[in-house]
């Protein structure tokens, strides 16, 4: 996370707040002085969530599979708090089965959702975002990943499959004009960081250039977040 100073005032707005890293996200970004629209589809959870929160928070039920259904809640949020500075898009769904027996319909949801409900919450926020970025003020697009997304593990293909794809979004990300002028930027989960305009970010935060997972010696920013050459237990989630 950036400091508070650099959080006071946001706007944001966190997909999967019901739990988990979402609604840890949602916390701590209000408690640094943002504004939080809390998204996820179990409406006791935002309520009770934004009742912890307070009036800085606001519950939008939402399926975000449901690209009508996620415009239209961003209409919501802008009514409620105005224009989005800083999207987390970290709702996500981990289904284990072996490629040979999953049930379709579990790939249809962590597709549906890791996949399509992420670019739909992009998409839906990305004008905010730009308009903010042309005010000379911060905007920041984090796009939550996993490890999955840069290694495979066994009875995960379709989950690291999905992460894999938000990972390269992420790459593509950087190549729009909005952000070639800064380069590729990484951070950690679900964090933001400042910029004059909008950012995309990955979790985890592994490499030092685009394509780049492993320790180099060219590589000018290896830090321990550098991909270990012993690979980590399966993700939890
Ligand atoms: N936990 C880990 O160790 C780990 C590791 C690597 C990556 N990640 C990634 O981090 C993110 C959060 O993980 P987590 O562990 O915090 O997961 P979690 O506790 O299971 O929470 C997932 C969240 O996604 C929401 N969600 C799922 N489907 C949705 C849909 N169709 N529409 C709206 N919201 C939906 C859920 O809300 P509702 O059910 O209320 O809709 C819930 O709030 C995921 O993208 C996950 O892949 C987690």
């Amino acid at each position: 996370m950036t400091d508070n100073n650099t959080l006071s005032g946001r706007v944001a707005v966190v997909t999967g707040a019901t739990s988990g890293i979402g609604a840890a996200t949602a916390r701590r970004l209000a408690s640094a002085g943002a504004s939080v629209a809390l998204l996820g589809r179990r409406e006791d959870r935002l309520k009770g969530l934004a009742d912890e929160i307070g009036t800085a928070a606001v519950p939008v039920a939402v399926d975000i599979t449901d690209q009508d259904a996620v415009y239209a809640a961003a209409a919501t949020i802008r009514s409620a708090l105005g224009p989005v500075d800083l999207v987390v898009a970290n709702a996500g769904v981990m289904l284990a089965a072996p490629f040979e027996s999953a049930q379709t319909i579990e790939w249809d949801q962590m597709i549906g959702t890791n996949l399509n409900g992420l670019l739909y919450t992009a998409r839906a926020f990305v004008d905010d975002l730009l308009a903010t970025a042309a005010d000379g003020k911060a905007a920041d697009l984090v796009l939550v990943g996993s490890v999955g997304g840069h290694q495979v593990f066994p009875n995960y293909a379709v989950y690291t499959a999905t992460k894999a794809a938000v990972a390269h979004l992420t790459r593509g990300c950087g190549q729009t004009s909005a952000r070639a002028a800064y380069g590729s930027r990484t951070s950690s989960r679900a964090s933001s960081a400042p910029s004059s305009a909008p950012g995309c970010s990955t979790a985890p935060s592994a490499r030092c250039s685009p394509g780049c997972f492993r320790p180099c010696r060219r590589c000018p920013r290896r830090t321990s977040r550098t991909r270990s050459p012993t690979p980590p237990p399966p993700p939890r989630a």
